[in-house]
C-alpha cells in the first residue's frame, strides 16, 4: 500500500483526514504500507523553502500524531528517496501529451494560477504520482474521491509498460472509502474541501477550537429549517451531517432522528464539539512530537531507508527492461 499526502498547508484539513488519512492509519494493520509526504509535489507551484521545510516537518508531526505508526509503516518524505524522480522520468517518456492533458486536476489548477504561473511541473505532476505509486508494487492507494483519474493513469501506464517491456509493476486498485470521499467546502457546499477556496470553509486540524466553532457556526446551509440528507437540494446541511457521522460514528439516519424539531443551530453547535474533542489531543500530539525534531527526523531516515530498499529494487529491474546499459 502507498499513499501521499502534500506538505503545502502546513496543517492538513478535515477533507484530507476523512477522505484519506483516516484509513491510511485503518489499513496498517492489512498490508505493508508505506506513507509518503510529496514535497517534490509541492514545488509544482511557487513555495517559499523555509516554509516547505516547516510545514514538512508539520505533516510528518501530523501524520504520526493521527496514528500512522513507524513501526509498522515507512513514514518519509519524498524528496529523501530519489528512485521517485528517477522513475517519473521513465513514465513521463510512456505518457501521450493529450493523455497528459485531460487530468481535470490540471486544467482546475492552471485556471487558478494563471498562463503565465502555471509550470511544465503542475502538467507532468500526476505522472510523478504514479511513480510513487508503482515504485513499490502497490496493491492499494487510499485516497479520496479527487485523486480517482491520477489513478485510473497509474493503472494505464502500469499495463502499458508491462506490456511494452514484460511484467513489471503490480497494477493498483484505488481505495476510495465510502462516505467522506469528499468533504465538502463549508462556505462553498457546491466545492470540495480545499485549502485554495477564498473564505472560511476549510477546518485545519490545527486550528484553535475557537476558530473551528466559528467555521462551523458560520457554515452556509439552505433556508429551510429540517435536519435532513439531501445532497442535491442541501448540500450544505448534507456535508455537516457527513463530517458528524463520520468523526462520530452515529449513522447519518440516526443523526436525522436525534435532531428532529431542533434546528441547524444546534447541529453546527455539537459538530463543533465533536471536531475539536477529535482534534485536542492530535494538536497535542502534533506539538509534542515538533518539540523533539531530532527525533522526528530520525523516524524519517528510517523511513525513507526502509521505502529505498524496495525503491532501489523496481527502479533497476526498471532501468534494466528498458534498456539502460548497467554501469560498469
Ligand atoms: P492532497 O495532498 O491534495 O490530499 C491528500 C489526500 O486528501 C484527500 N482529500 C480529500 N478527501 C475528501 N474530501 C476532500 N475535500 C479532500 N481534499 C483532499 C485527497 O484525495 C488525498 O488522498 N496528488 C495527491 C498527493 C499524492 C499521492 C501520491 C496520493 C502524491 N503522490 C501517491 C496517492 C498516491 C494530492 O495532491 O493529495
Amino acid at each position: 500500500m502507498l499513499s501521499g499526502i502534500q506538505p503545502t498547508a502546513g496543517s492538513f484539513h478535515l477533507g484530507n483526514y476523512l477522505g484519506a488519512l483516516r484509513q491510511w492509519v485503518d489499513l496498517q494493520d492489512s498490508a505493508e504500507a508505506f506513507y509518503c509526504v510529496v514535497d517534490l509535489h509541492a514545488i509544482t507551484v511557487a513555495q517559499d523553502p523555509a516554509e516547505l521545510r516547516r510545514n514538512t516537518l508539520t505533516s510528518a508531526a501530523q501524520l504520526l500524531a493521527l496514528g500512522v505508526d513507524p513501526s509498522r509503516s515507512a513514514l518519509f518524505v519524498q524528496s529523501h528517496v530519489p528512485e521517485h524522480a528517477q522513475l517519473g522520468w521513465v513514465m513521463q517518456c510512456l505518457t501521450g501529451f493529450g493523455e497528459a492533458g485531460r487530468m481535470t486536476q490540471f486544467k482546475d489548477k492552471s485556471q487558478r494560477q494563471g498562463a503565465a504561473n502555471t509550470t511544465v511541473g503542475l502538467f507532468t505532476y500526476p505522472i510523478l504520482q504514479v511513480a510513487d505509486i508503482l515504485l513499490y508494487q502497490a496493491a492499494r492507494v487510499p485516497v479520496g474521491e479527487d485523486q480517482r483519474q491520477h489513478l485510473e493513469l497509474t493503472r494505464d501506464l502500469a499495463v502499458r509498460f508491462n506490456g511494452r517491456f514484460g511484467e513489471t509493476f503490480t497494477v493498483p486498485e484505488v481505495f476510495i472509502p465510502p462516505g467522506a470521499a469528499k468533504v465538502l467546502d463549508l462556505q462553498t457546499p457546491e466545492k470540495q474541501m480545499s485549502k485554495s477556496l477564498p473564505g472560511a470553509g476549510c477546518v485545519f486540524l490545527l486550528d484553535e477550537p475557537k476558530v473551528t466553532a466559528k467555521k462551523i457556526r458560520s457554515a452556509v446551509t439552505d433556508t429551510g429549517r429540517e435536519v435532513v440528507a439531501d445532497a442535491a437540494n442541501k448540500p450544505g446541511i448534507t456535508n455537516l451531517l457527513t463530517i458528524h457521522s463520520a468523526l462520530s460514528g452515529r449513522t447519518v439516519a440516526q443523526l436525522e432522528q436525534d435532531f428532529d424539531g431542533r434546528g441547524y443551530g444546534d447541529l453546527k453547535k455539537e459538530l463543533a464539539e465533536v471536531v475539536t474533542e477529535f482534534v485536542a489531543p492530535v494538536q497535542q500530539r502534533t506539538h509534542e512530537l515538533l518539540d523533539d525534531r531530532a527525533e522526528l527526523e530520525r523516524t524519517l531516515a528510517e523511513g525513507a531507508a526502509r521505502a529505498r530498499e524496495v525503491a532501489a529494487g523496481t527502479l533497476a529491474q526498471v532501468y534494466d527492461r528498458v534498456g539502460f546499459l548497467p554501469p560498469a
